[in-house]
């Protein structure tokens, strides 16, 4: 069961984001279904590595992006994303050693983070990229 799903009015109207903010919505899924399914530790720290590595890749090209058309907001948008990327790192870390459990808390602020994300800090760039023909 999909706790949150991507919906048009997450739509950045760049593909290449789109399709990147999609996967990420499905790893996070992903780890959701595990999660409540009790899947084994391993399982899970498997599906959260691949989310880790993914959003990595995804806040390079969205800061590659802003960077390369000269975004004003650039620096504190990407100040935004290794806040969340400590945050992350520090919780994979702690579940890797056994000191946190995945719980529906986590779950619940990965999604929001996600879906706050979106549609707040990465819509400032739409207008700005896309009236610059990124698309
Ligand atoms: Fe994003
Ligand atoms: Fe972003």
């Amino acid at each position: 069961m999909s706790l949150l799903q991507w919906k048009e009015k997450h739509s950045v109207g760049i593909s290449e984001i789109d399709a990147q903010h999609q996967r990420m919505f499905a790893i996070m899924n992903e780890l959701n279904d595990a999660m409540a399914s009790e899947r084994a530790k391993n399982v899970l720290e498997g599906i959260l590595d691949q989310l880790v590595n993914y959003t990595a890749t995804h806040f390079i090209t969205e800061e590659r992006l802003m960077n390369e058309h000269g975004f004003a907001g650039s620096a504190s948008h990407q100040r935004v994303h290794e806040q969340m990327t400590a945050k992350v790192r520090a919780f994979q870390n702690d579940f890797r050693q056994g000191r946190v459990a995945m719980s529906i808390d986590v779950m619940h602020f990965l999604l929001q983070w996600l879906d706050q994300h979106i549609l707040g800090t990465d819509m400032e760039y739409r207008d700005f990229l896309t009236s610059r023909g990124v698309r």
